[in-house]
């Protein structure tokens, strides 16, 4: 038969499916999506509105029987303003572990391994932000922990830093705008973005470093608030302050940079980082 697919693309095709997340649970139950097409849309009331019932049902199934169902997720607004008062009402970093782990506002959570919440040392005077976690950071619950953060460590180590370092001033540590890997390492939306500004925020705010160093247009734009891509905001100090009200009021110095992963795909643009290395290198000395 002419037609007839191989078993090797076969598996080429579930390969694929796995990579792009596919084989993540996001729900309880195995959702017939044609069924949907066919329901009224769907009335969400707040998780308080819903009446207690002796037979859990999932969202899907009231939905399918016309039942006003509380959304196993947050709404967006109703997210995120969550996601400022946990954050808030962190005061430790211990605190702000548990405060990111027991948030329900970002479904990505639900498909990842581990949370992946910092690594480095906490008294660091820099503070490296890159933009999610990766299979591997997702698998070992640390930030950079693939062939990014090799690459990374051997940049910052070129200028004598390092996450293992116990004195403060060639110290780094680290961490991302998001805390749970988007499956398939898709780019993080904006929804998941927004939810997470508030902690990575709270969180810069009790590490109070002396710089910080945002790696890849995602956390630049994020924490600076900017909309250029990275050949416009790098090569220059910038005075980053935090966009959540009330997680802080500190202005620190942020450099941002080509993220490590898009180094290793364009190693023509190592020499943009090298420069952008030598920036933090002086800044350094004026510490
Ligand atoms: N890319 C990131 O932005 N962060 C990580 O932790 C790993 C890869």
């Amino acid at each position: 038969m002419e037609n007839a697919v191989t078993h090797k693309e076969l598996l080429t095709a579930l390969e694929w499916y796995v990579d792009q997340g596919v084989c993540d649970v996001v729900l309880d139950e195995v959702v017939d999506r044609t069924v949907m097409l066919d329901l009224p849309p769907m009335r969400v009331m707040p998780a308080t509105s819903v009446a207690p019932s002796s037979t859990p049902v999932s969202a899907v199934q009231a939905a399918a029987r016309g039942m006003d169902v509380a959304p196993a997720f947050l709404g967006a607004s109703d997210a995120y303003e969550e996601a400022v008062k946990c954050a808030k009402g962190a005061t430790t970093l211990e605190e702000l572990h548990k405060a990111i782990a027991d948030f329900d506002g970002i479904a990505i959570k639900k498909t990842a391994t581990n949370m992946v919440f910092a690594d480095g040392n906490p008294k660091a005077s820099i503070m490296l932000i890159g933009e999610a976690p990766g299979a591997d950071e997702d698998r070992l619950g640390k930030p950079f922990a693939g062939l990014s953060g090799q690459l990374l460590n051997k940049i910052v180590g070129c200028i004598g830093l390092s996450r293992e370092a116990e004195d403060p001033k060639n110290a780094v540590y680290l961490s991302n705008v998001l805390n749970w890997r988007p499956p398939g390492n898709r780019t993080p939306s904006p929804a998941e973005i927004e939810v997470s500004l508030p902690f990575i925020e709270r969180h810069i705010q009790l590490v109070q470093p002396k710089i910080v160093v945002l790696w890849g247009g995602v956390a630049a734009k994020a924490l600076l608030g900017r909309t250029e891509g990275m050949s416009r905001l790098r090569k220059s100090w910038h005075d980053y302050s935090p966009q959540t009200d009330g997680v802080g009021d500190l202005s620190i110095s942020t450099l941002a940079t080509y993220h490590p992963s898009y180094l290793l795909k364009t190693p023509q643009q190592k020499k943009a980082v090298w420069a952008d290395m030598l920036m933090l290198q002086e800044k350094l000395k004026t510490l």
